[in-house]
């Protein structure tokens, strides 16, 4: 992990059953509002400029009616963050090709997922458990999000959206709770998702920060930070039946794993010539995604050869690793992105 940032707080987080090292300070609990969310906009461009008090930082945009987009200048990098999903779509240093993918043919349609960037998953990952009925990776990715506040401080530039139930959600998944994602961006794009239990029942979640990478080219990449791990293959075998992970990966073919594993990932990108590290905390295991040649035809929001042009690695609470939420506990799950050195 990278511990270097003199802006990281080191912090014991203690959240019902589970104890985890928060990467970075997070927004504080923010109350049970009401109903502030829907696939409609919650706020308008003009709320979300008052919001952000027309601090340089940051700009509203609509690139498709009625699905606003906050795009961040800090002195060190920049990104855009939709308010639907609270979803990072771009962020890069300064001067750098961009760290995130986003498929040339994401649509940006409310209630629809958009690929690419950092969709959030939640409150399960892939399919539901019970019913495949319901959407795949959750509702919190095809939600909008309600800002709560823009901050700059000196070259952190942070945003904070919540989550609270309605009736579509409810009618997904009907237990209580507040969700709050805080978004940093500075030489780090860091990522931090608070699930707190606002009900009286006692339930488990999954997760997962979908982190899309770019790269230069898929065949031209090795994966570190899995070797040693198992494995459950999504691909060909049961929640129970592990799989080693001997060397590290080199993706050629169809991958889609959930490694059981807290281990940082780094991705060597011998084209671009930089390495990208996902450091992550909150998460007992990641998740490593390629749709590789022929799933890709079929994603229609996918280019045919898409696949040459990312890998996801995710930060996540699946398979196994399902944190069981009691009344007024939370969870928090984060993940940090960045470049070093090939
Ligand atoms: C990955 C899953 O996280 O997301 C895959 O492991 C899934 O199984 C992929 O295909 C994309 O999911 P979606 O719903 O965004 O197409």
């Amino acid at each position: 992990m990278d511990r270097s940032s003199g802006s990281v707080d080191w912090r014991l987080e203690s959240s019902g059953e589970f104890s985890f090292i928060l990467l970075f300070p997070l927004a504080g609990d923010c109350g049970n509002s009401g109903n502030l969310t829907a696939t409609t906009m919650s706020q308008s461009i003009e709320d979300l400029t008052t919001l952000l008090e027309g601090k340089p930082e940051f700009a509203v945009t609509e690139p498709e009616p009625g699905f606003p987009v906050i795009e961040v200048t800090t002195p060190v990098s920049a990104g855009t963050v939709a308010l639907h999903g609270a979803q990072v779509l771009t962020w890069a240093p300064t001067e750098h090709p961009p760290v995130l993918y986003v498929s040339p043919k994401a649509k940006m349609v409310p209630g629809q997922p958009v690929r690419g960037g950092v969709p959030i998953c939640w409150p399960w990952f892939s399919a539901h458990p019970e019913d495949p009925s319901k959407p795949s990776h959750g509702f919190a990715r095809t939600r909008f999000w309600e800002l709560l506040s823009g901050d700059v401080d000196g070259k952190v530039v942070t945003l904070v959206f919540r989550l609270v139930p309605d009736e579509e959600t409810k009618a997904l998944f009907s237990h209580d709770f507040e969700l709050t994602a805080t978004i940093r961006m500075a030489d780090k794009l860091r990522i931090g998702l608070k699930m707190r239990n606002t009900g009286d029942d006692v339930y488990k979640v999954s997760s997962a920060l979908h982190t899309y990478l770019s790269v230069g080219h898929i065949d031209r990449i090795q994966l570190e930070g899995v070797k040693g791990s198992h494995y459950i293959d999504q691909l060909t075998s049961a929640e129970e039946e592990d799989v080693y992970q001997e060397k590290n990966l080199q993706i050629k073919g169809e991958v889609d794993r959930i490694y059981k594993s807290m281990s940082s990932v780094l991705i060597r990108d011998l084209d671009r010539h930089r390495s990208v590290f996902v450091d992550k905390a909150g998460s007992r295991s990641t998740v490593i995604w390629n749709p590789w040649k022929e799933k890709s035809k079929s994603i229609k929001d996918l280019p045919d050869k898409g696949y040459q042009e990312f890998v996801c690695v995710e930060a996540a609470n699946a398979g196994t690793d399902k944190p069981t939420l009691s009344p007024g506990s939370s969870h928090t799950i984060q993940t940090v992105i960045g470049l070093r050195p090939l």
